[in-house]
């Protein structure tokens, strides 16, 4: 069973404690994502749609059930293990972009090839050097995220999600800051390089266009997916 689906939530739950009180996020959420889908994910603020994403990326930890990754129960994980999983096997993508600063385009798309400890120079130079051709930025290599406009450091972030050639694509509200057009060119990009080369895509958002292109529709309501 474990092969057939990639992604697969096993009874999930997640609860929070604030001041002594518990707060049930999601509860026991089973759900499976077949291989190569690119599946939506909705609800209203503060329903558990980043909560969600960060589950199954192994950034947050389930008060109960288990998440598989490829077959491989990441909960069960220890932490290190896991944060090794996750940086060879996902990719995220932000509605921030959360680029590094005083990295070039270039180094920042490197720089999850050296947190796995790829770094033999020539390869990663390489590797970096054609996502960044893919993502259109050829041009704008050794150039600072801040000299980039919010669409070129999405592809930026984009191209950085992929260096490690993930089997899992997450991206929370990636268009969230950008103008429909350049929402749109973002968006088809990340189909282009995901789910057309055989990867998972999970994406948040409030985008009606995100919704028509979607494999999937999923929406999270009063702690259910529905
Ligand atoms: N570390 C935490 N401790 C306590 N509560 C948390 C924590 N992280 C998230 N929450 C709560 O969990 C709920 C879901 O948060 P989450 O960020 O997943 O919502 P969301 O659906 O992504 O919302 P938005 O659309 O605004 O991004 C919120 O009520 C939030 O306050
Ligand atoms: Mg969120």
């Amino acid at each position: 069973m474990e092969n057939t689906s990639l992604i697969r939530l096993d009874h999930v739950t997640r609860r929070y404690e604030e001041a002594g009180v518990l707060r049930t996020i999601f509860e026991d959420v089973s759900i499976t994502f077949a291989r190569g889908e690119f599946a939506v994910l909705l609800g209203r603020s503060g329903s558990g749609k980043s909560t969600l994403l960060n589950l199954i990326g192994g950034i947050d930890e389930p008060t109960a059930g288990d998440v598989f990754i490829d077959g491989r129960n990441i909960t069960r994980m220890g932490d290190e293990e896991r944060t090794l999983f996750r940086r060879l096997h996902i990719g995220f993508v932000f509605q921030a972009f959360n680029l590094i600063p005083t990295l070039t385009v270039r180094e920042n798309v490197v720089l999850p090839l050296e947190l796995v400890g790829r770094t033999a120079a020539a390869t990663s130079r390489v590797r970096a050097a054609e996502l960044i051709e893919q993502v259109g930025l050829s041009h704008r290599i050794d150039a600072f995220p801040d000299r980039l406009s919010g669409g070129e450091q999405q592809r930026v972030a984009i191209a950085r999600a992929l260096i490690n050639n993930p089997l899992v694509v997450l991206a929370d509200e990636p268009t969230g800051n950008l103008d429909t057009d350049t929402g749109a060119r973002v968006l088809d990009l990340l189909d282009t390089l995901t789910r057309k080369a055989g990867r998972n895509l999970v994406m948040v958002t409030h985008s009606e266009e995100v919704v028509g292109v979607a494999d999937r529709v999923m929406r999270l309501k009063d702690g259910k997916i529905i």
